[in-house]
């Protein structure tokens, strides 16, 4: 028998600065079509798998002394077999602290080399290393030494979706968890270059009032496809009593206003992990959801009572949905794709991890 799976669905800051190098600074033409790319990675669409497939994987992990971390964006099947399922700070803690021999990140590129920076004496695996992101493509290292060198005094934040080689040209990293913790917790005295998401940028600037942060006009291409007009247009189809916002989003700053003026119900700006927590709190209704739809599972699952609605329906990465239970499995029978970071590269950017991990309050993780 087998059955059909679809795929859809500061203390320790202040040390860790050292000087580097608002100006607003444009981008390389992004990857993807926007919001609107549902099915053109989307792991190539239904995979047919036998019954015992979550077994093998669950088998195939112990042979290997394998932790599985899953992000939240990753498809159901995936999500349900994982060890750990959370937001790209939680699963950077676990990869820290996981004492496994090998680390399978089930998520994208950025996510594998992040863990492996935190580990390196660990084998890391990612399903399929074609499993990119158009926001960490937003920016080269080549262009952040040239922003820098225009502001010698500035201090660097790097958002964790960025490479290897732009982690280790900056100060600090952050994720979405923790970005305006750790930009307050920087000197106000001192300007901020903060890192490619532009989305991500005015939500901290408008959380730390900070004149002197200066943001790359980098964006993700599924959350900045996901607009005003959609999120009203749902909001009101459904009746929804809440906005679930995530800062990359490009409709953030409109529906905190509009939620000001009473055109919209409230929004609340969250990390996927800040969502999680946050929907342990609902008490019923309808909250709509503006981010990528795999999302919605633990969404769904920390909390039943409530109807959880995507604000775009086809707001789904297409590099997250690259991990396909056939590339799972494939993953841990033949230990590829193996992901390795030049030692010289990982070393200065561990300084910027490692900061950045210290700070901020646990995710809220799914087993
Ligand atoms: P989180 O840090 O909220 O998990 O988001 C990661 C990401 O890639 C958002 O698109
Ligand atoms: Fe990158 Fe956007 Fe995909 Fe997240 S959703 S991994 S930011 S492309």
């Amino acid at each position: 028998m087998s059955r059909k799976l679809t795929s859809a669905e500061s203390a320790g800051i202040r040390g860790a600065l050292t000087p580097s190098g608002g100006d607003t600074w444009s981008t390389n033409a992004l990857a993807g079509a926007g919001a609107g790319e549902a099915g053109a990675g989307e792991a190539g669409a239904a995979a047919e798998v036998g019954t015992g497939w979550a077994a093998e994987v669950r088998r195939l992990a112990a042979e290997r002394d394998a932790v599985i971390l899953a992000h939240n964006y990753q498809a159901p099947e995936i999500q349900d077999v994982a060890d750990h399922v959370g937001d790209s700070l939680a699963l950077a803690r676990l990869a820290a602290t996981s004492d496994a021999g090998t680390i399978v990140l089930a998520g994208v590129f950025f996510m594998a080399e992040t863990a492996k920076i935190l580990s390196p004496g660990r084998t890391v695996l990612i399903p399929d290393r074609n499993a990119g992101c158009s926001l960490a493509d937003s920016i080269t290292v080549a262009q952040l030494r040239d922003w820098k060198a225009g502001h010698p005094d500035a201090v660097v934040v790097a958002y964790v979706n960025t490479s290897a080689e732009v982690k280790a040209e900056s100060d600090i990293c952050c994720t979405s968890a923790n970005a305006v913790e750790v930009v307050a917790a920087i000197p106000a005295e001192r300007p901020v270059l903060f890192l490619p998401d532009q989305f991500l940028g005015a939500h901290v600037r408008r959380a730390t009032g900070r004149a002197n942060l200066h943001v790359w006009l980098g964006e993700c291409h599924v959350h900045a496809g996901i607009s005003p007009d959609d999120l009203r247009r749902k909001a009101t189809d459904v009746m929804t009593s809440e906005l679930f916002i995530h800062p990359e989003c490009g409709c953030a700053t409109s529906a905190l206003w509009q939620a000001g003026t009473g055109d919209l119900p409230r929004a609340r700006v969250l990390s996927t992990g800040g969502m999680l927590a946050a929907a342990r709190e609902v008490s019923g209704g309808t909250v709509v959801v503006a981010t990528e739809t795999g999302m919605l599972h633990q969404l769904r699952r920390a909390n039943p009572a409530v109807r959880w609605e995507p604000a775009n329906d086809r707001a789904v990465c297409r590099y997250m949905k690259m991990t396909t239970p056939a590339a799972l499995l494939r993953c841990l029978r033949d230990g590829v794709d193996e992901v390795r970071v030049d030692p010289a590269v990982a070393a200065r950017a561990r300084r910027a991890v490692e900061a950045m991990i210290a700070v901020g309050t646990p995710s809220a993780v799914a087993e």
